[in-house]
């Protein structure tokens, strides 16, 4: 879907005049930053590195930069044509080079009556396809929510295929209908699907394999498995009892699955969530719930095009971690959600962030010389606080902290919310001020960023807001890093190899293996 156009130049950040400025007020003010003392001479530090965009209040105040370090940052981004960049993505411009793709996922959650922009309009025909297939996928949603013969839907997928739709569906558990179940498989361990299988029955079960490629050996290998489990327990209906979710139509009829929901190539399986692959979604909260998801990620769409930089979260978002990953050369950047729906939210993050992100070459394939992606990980709070918190407070590392919290609760429950946010709260504040102590044992020393990200409810319009503010700020930093953040080259050796290793484990042929594979694969055998 090149349109004809040239894709816009790209200066790599490390080749701007702004980098050179960053470098110098890294050396300066930059690494010594004190955060304690930034509050006492700034007086409005909060009001202005804080910002409110769709659905999503943001505290960045507690970070280590400070106005000059988001000026140059901000003109840093400019200078490498991250808003032509940005641009080309909208347009449906084939920005995933090494694969010769348009990147979308926009699209998804563009609303059919709106106008494209200009320079848009060329994919109007795409926009029309997205909703019909939405309307039809919608509909069939609905359809399995009102068919009480149906109590189980078990989704099979990994990767993208599963990571979206799992966080999703657990996020918005109090909107789910009542009387279904939704199981998630993706491990090719088969204790997982096994686990799943023995707690349902064939008549009231509906499989969904989601796989945008249907050649992924977990999925396909799960999705045989469920085939013969539904034969085996004497089911007959496979078009109402299995549905594939899949740009590859051939594919899931050559398994003999004849319901299917497509979607197209330039929607990246990490960006997915928004097309069939989240069936299980709208069949767990209903069409008007995807919808509401739908309009809430198309509003942070609506804040990422227009909002001038400055203001523009996911951009914020993205040079703050540029900042950190390259200037102050944190590894690595710890999620935390203070609400337990949000529990899957890290794992869904880490495939966002670091299967986008994880490049060490250029858009030219030479290898970089600044570092990119970093470790992301987490567990909601309270838990993690009890956990790894110690090393986030007196460990030899800094780990930048992202807190997500949520104001209003819907559980009935007293008390709880309250203490969950004062906990939040009382986090960032601890990580920040620390506490001087003689001895070195109990003493903190503070300075620790955090950033805060606030929504007042949790619903499938702040969670499609989030998620979608989430996948810009991966793009902005990508961008500026001057790397395909699209594509993930990255996961196809080991797949290669595991083919080679599974014959050997039924053969036994250890010839020309490495010697420590030789020895494990013969230890393996001996089982
Ligand atoms: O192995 C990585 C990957 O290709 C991911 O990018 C993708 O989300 C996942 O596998 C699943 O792929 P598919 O949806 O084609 O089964």
């Amino acid at each position: 879907m090149s349109n004809g156009h040239v894709l816009p130049t790209r200066t790599r950040c490390d080749r701007t005049p702004a980098w050179a400025q960053l470098q110098a007020h890294f050396e300066g003010a930059g690494r010594g930053f004190d955060l304690r003392g930034a509050f006492a001479a700034e007086p409005d530090r909060f009001e202005r590195l804080s910002q409110q965009a769709p659905h999503v209040f943001a505290d960045l105040s507690k970070n280590l930069w400070d106005e000059d370090t988001e000026a140059m940052l901000l003109r840093m981004a400019a200078a490498t044509g991250l808003e032509q960049h940005r641009a080309a993505m909208f347009g449906g411009q084939p920005i995933n080079a090494t694969e010769g793709r348009a990147v979308l996922h926009t699209l998804l959650r563009r609303p059919a009556g709106l106008a494209l922009p200009g320079d848009e309009s060329s994919i109007a025909g795409q926009l029309a396809q997205v909703h019909d297939t939405l309307n039809r996928m919608l509909a069939y949603a609905d359809a399995v929510r009102a068919d009480d013969g149906i109590t189980d839907i078990v989704n099979i997928g990994i990767g993208g295929s599963d990571l979206g739709p799992h966080m999703a569906v657990k996020a918005l558990e109090e909107h789910r209908a009542p009387g279904k179940r939704l199981h998630f498989v993706s491990n090719v361990d088969g204790h997982e699907l096994h686990t799943v299988l023995k707690s349902l029955e064939a008549r009231s079960t509906l499989f969904l394999i989601a796989s945008k490629t249907f050649t992924t050996a977990e999925t396909m290998t799960n999705a045989r498995s469920a085939l013969a489990w539904f034969a085996e327990q004497g089911g007959q209906d496979v078009a109402r009892h299995f549905a594939a979710l899949t740009t590859n139509i051939e594919g899931a009829g050559a398994l003999g699955i004849t319901t299917t929901f497509g979607f197209w190539d330039w929607v990246g399986g990490r960006y997915s969530l928004w097309s069939a692959i989240g069936l299980p979604i709208a069949i767990a909260i209903g069409s008007g719930g995807f919808r509401e998801l739908l309009a809430g990620a198309h509003a942070m769409d609506e804040h990422f095009r227009t909002a001038p930089l400055a203001r523009n979260l996911p951009v914020r978002l993205g040079l703050l971690d540029v900042w950190y990953r390259n200037f102050h050369g944190f590894t690595s950047r710890c999620i935390a959600p203070y609400h337990a729906a949000l529990g899957r939210l890290p794992a869904y993050l880490q495939q966002l962030e670091m299967e986008s992100n994880g490049k060490r070459v250029a858009l030219d394939g030479t290898p970089l010389s600044l570092a990119t992606s970093p470790v992301l990980w987490g567990e909601p709070g309270t838990n993690g606080q009890h956990a790894f918190f110690q090393m986030l407070h007196q460990g030899t590392d800094v780990v930048p902290l992202e807190i997500i919290a949520v104001r209003q609760a819907t559980h009935p429950l007293p008390g709880h919310n309250d203490k969950l946010l004062a906990n939040a709260l009382a986090q960032a504040q601890a990580l920040m001020l620390g506490q001087h102590s003689e001895g070195g044992h109990r003493h903190f020393p503070g300075n620790r960023p955090s950033t805060f990200l606030l929504l007042d409810s949790l619903t499938p319009g702040s969670l499609g807001a989030l998620i979608a503010l989430q996948e810009h700020r991966v793009f902005v930093s990508g961008s500026v890093w001057g790397i395909n953040s699209f594509d993930q080259w990255g996961v196809e050796l080991g797949k290669v190899l595991a083919k080679n290793i599974e014959e050997r484990l039924a053969s036994g042929d250890v010839q020309a293996l490495d010697g420590s594979t030789a020895g494990l694969l013969a230890r393996v055998r001996a089982r």
